[in-house]
Formats: structure tokens, sequence, C-alpha cells
């Protein structure tokens, strides 16, 4: 990741007619964007990842994909789980330790740490999210998401000052690479992020729903 990395994170949003619309006006609307500067990674439901995979194949979109979740156990009899088999067949990152999984779903440090085990085994990149240098990020961890729930889906993001001196902390406490910042991320404040030293990208969710919108966030990086 020596690009500026854009992650759209689409949570339980999105199904394939939107979907579909959303490609086609992002692939209309991206055309000036310079791709080889930016790494685009979409994170969207299951439900709709193949059918992105297909798109951007043949449309050969400079995007990649992510999941928003495995599972912390291995192929096999775990009902309504995807496997990291599973996910590294059709995306190359998935998103871990989100503040909604870790709150809505309980998912502890142990889980956490499984869950990056199964991704490391399939060779899937993890964006693992922390609210700060105060969380662990478990071994084998190489890109962070620094996401303050205070600036989750609130229009209150915390300042590219204070950011970057956390993603600072974190790369000095944990050795991570990539540090990404999150939380209501936009068009206006993008750059605010991305020209902080020590912050490589941005992981945006309710802005990345709209394609125009998303598309002005990956030019503005
Ligand atoms: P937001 O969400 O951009 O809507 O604040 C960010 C996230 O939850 O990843």
């Amino acid at each position: 990741m020596g690009k500026t990395v854009i992650v759209a994170n689409w949570k339980s949003n999105m199904e394939l007619a939107e979907a579909d619309t959303w490609l086609r006006k992002f692939h209309d609307a991206s055309g000036k964007v310079a791709f080889s500067e930016k790494e685009v990674i979409i994170c969207p439901p299951f439900t709709v990842m193949a059918f992105l995979a297909e798109w951007i194949k043949k449309s050969g979109l400079p995007i990649s994909l992510g999941a928003q979740n495995l599972s912390p156990f291995p192929k096999g009899a775990y009902t309504g789980e995807v496997s990291a088999e599973q996910v590294s067949e059709i995306a190359s990152y998935v998103l871990i330790g989100h503040s909604e999984r870790r709150k809505y779903f309980h998912e502890d440090d142990q889980m956490l740490q499984n869950k990056v085990d199964m991704a490391l085994a399939s060779g899937l990149q993890s964006i693992f999210c922390v609210q700060g240098v105060e969380d662990s990020i478990p071994k084998g961890v190489v890109h962070v998401a620094y996401e303050p729930v205070f600036a989750i889906g609130t229009g209150e993001p915390d300042s590219p000052e204070n950011a970057g001196s956390t993603a600072r902390s974190i790369k000095e406490t944990f050795g991570v690479h990539t540090v990404l910042y999150g939380g209501s991320v936009t068009a206006a404040n993008v750059h605010s992020f991305t020209s902080t030293e020590d912050i490589h990208g941005v992981l945006v969710g309710s802005a990345s729903l709209d394609p125009e919108v998303f598309s002005s966030i990956v030019a503005n990086a």
C-alpha cells in the first residue's frame, strides 16, 4: 500500500440494483481520477460481492474488493459464517475489529486474533480497526484504521492533528506499516487527513454510498 488508500465501507447497505447503479455512476464520475496514485478498496456486503467482482473484471475499473467480516473458524460446519478461504477467492482485503462488530456482535480480542490468523493463512490483507493506542492489535496486522467512535457516522470527524499524532503512536507502539483514518470523512475534509504525515489513507462509511461523492473523495484524497 504505497499509494493513498481509500476504503469504502458500505456496511449493510446496497441491494443488487443499487450496486449496479453505483458502479455505473462511479465509473462515469471517476474518469479523471489518477488511479495510479490511489488504491481504492470497496467493502460491499457479501450478497453483492460476486456481482462487483464480475463488473470490475469486465469494465477494467482499477479498484479492489474487501470483505467487511470473515469467520474466526476455518471452513466447515459453522452455519452462517463465511470462511477466509471463501473470502480470498473474491477479495484481497478484509475489515476486522470495526467498532460496530465489537459493539453489536461482542467480538473480543481473542476472536479478533483468530480472524486475523484466518486472514493471514488465506493470503487476505486485514485492515484492523482500533479506537486508538489503548486497543490491542493482533500479531500479523500490517494495515490499521484509526476510527474514533465519536466520529463514526456523526458528522464530527477527529482533527487531522489528533488523527496524525494517534496514527504515529499506533505505528510506534505496534510497528504497523499503514494507518488509515476513518470517521465522518467527506469530499471536503479528505485531503486534510491524507495530507497529514503518518496517515496513509481513509476509511469512508456514509459518504461512500453516493458514487459521485465517493468519486470526489477519491479525486481529492
Ligand atoms: P462514517 O463511517 O464515514 O459514516 O463516519 C466510517 C466507518 O464506520 O468506517
